[in-house]
């Protein structure tokens, strides 16, 4: 039977603590709760720097100077305005009634192909935000706004979305937002990014099928269901209700746990951080809201599964600090995906840089070795 079986001991499910990959990206502190990209803590590097810094950081390895980051700034803004078959494919997916994160991964691939990878890069980097925003305007009968090739990433894409000049208070939250989720580790995607690249396939391939995988309800899809979860609560006197009654139906509580962390994930601390500030001290926001949530929550999932440690992750501050911006909960994985476009292109440049095609073993547990029977002689079932 070819490959000799693995012993229980080897055969891990969904991979846990196996290495799969040596990466200088990102490293993860799960007990601790810290997380550094390239050696920076993310709690000093994501508040401060904008999407640019954290991009020149994940593709180069180092910060950029100012010279290099106006310069990075410029080529993707050059790169923002949607080529006509672009916008033909997302006409057809409005037409269609294909749900945003759809819309993406049909407008990635229609993006033109060109020779190159750093040419490709920045295409894909800047294509992403172009085509949530096109698509989000096209779904609701409005013409898409056109780049303003002066904006940074994140300055542009509210520009594009709204068609209006963002404040810098919203700029300063969503460049926040980007550079915490631009890279985690080998996550399910970014694992689906390098195993694409593994076989000598295209950049363009890995982030259609990291797409693909960011889009599940327990991966990106996370935070609209957080903010449907925090929409029926309503008001905290009945978070109690609701998530024990979630928790009684053995039902996942959405924007808890995580495969990595046994504390707090850093990036809800700097998530939570940044809605404070975007709420200012407006009186019954979300964000009091799902600060309320968030303790009796992590309460109740103590309870549930004691020792477990489920505690809220990045998705659960997510949704809040991405609806206290205006922005709409369909849109919330395909802005996930405008960040994380930035880890997928590094760990891709990583993996291909030193090579070796992913080819996992499994463990068969099907039917033991038996007789082949012809069609004809076979008894009715
Ligand atoms: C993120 C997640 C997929 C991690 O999964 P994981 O590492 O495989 O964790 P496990 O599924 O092994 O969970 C261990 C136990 O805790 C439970 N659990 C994990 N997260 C839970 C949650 N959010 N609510 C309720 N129970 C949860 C599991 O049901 C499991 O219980 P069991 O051992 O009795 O079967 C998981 O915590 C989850 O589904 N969270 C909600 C979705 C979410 O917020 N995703 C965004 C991730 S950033």
């Amino acid at each position: 039977m070819g490959e000799p079986e693995m012993s229980e001991a080897e055969w891990k499910e969904g991979l846990e603590g196996v290495v799969a990959a040596r990466t200088a990206l990102t490293h993860i502190d799960g007990q601790a709760g810290r997380l550094f990209l390239c050696g920076y803590e993310i709690g000093e590097l994501a508040p401060a720097a904008c999407f640019e810094e954290t991009l020149h950081l994940l593709w180069s390895g180092r910060l950029p100077t100012v010279e290099e980051c106006d310069r990075l700034r410029a080529r993707l803004a050059a790169r923002r305005e949607l080529s006509t078959p672009t916008r033909q494919a997302l006409e057809v997916a409005a037409a269609q009634r294909r749900s945003p994160i759809e819309a993406l991964r049909l407008g990635v691939e229609s993006l033109p192909s060109v020779d190159g990878d750093e040419e490709l890069r920045l295409r894909l980097a800047a294509g992403l935000p172009a085509i949530v925003a096109a698509y989000w305007r096209l779904q609701n009968g409005q013409d898409p706004v056109p780049s303003d090739p002066r904006r940074g990433q994140a300055d542009d894409l509210l520009h594009m979305l709204f068609g209006r000049d963002p404040s810098p208070s919203h700029v300063r939250a969503l460049d926040t937002y980007l550079n915490t989720m631009a890279d985690h580790g080998l996550n399910a995607s970014t694992f689906t990014a390098r195993i694409i690249v593994s076989t000598q396939s295209d950049l363009t391939s890995a982030v259609v099928g990291a797409l693909g995988a960011l889009k599940g309800p327990i991966h990106g899809g996370a935070p609209g269901p957080v903010l449907e979860m925090l929409q029926t609560i309503g008001t905290p006197e009945r978070a109690e209700l609701v998530v024990r009654d979630l928790l009684d139906r053995g039902q996942r509580v959405m924007g808890f746990g995580h495969r990595e962390y046994r504390v707090r994930d850093p990036r809800a601390r700097i998530l939570s951080a940044a809605a404070a500030e975007v709420v200012g001290g407006r009186g019954n926001s979300l964000y009091e809201l799902a600060r309320s949530v968030e303790k009796v929550a992590e309460e109740a999932l103590e309870q549930t599964k004691p020792g477990r440690h489920l505690k809220t992750n990045a998705e659960f501050y997510t949704a809040v600090l991405l609806h206290e911006l205006g922005l709409p909960a369909e849109l919330f994985t395909s802005l996930f995906a405008v960040s994380r476009v930035s880890g997928w292109i590094a760990h891709a440049l990583e993996q291909a840089a030193a090579n070796r095609i992913f080819r996992p073993a499994s463990r068969y547990c099907g039917a033991a070795p038996r007789p082949w029977v012809p069609l004809s002689k076979r008894p009715a079932a």
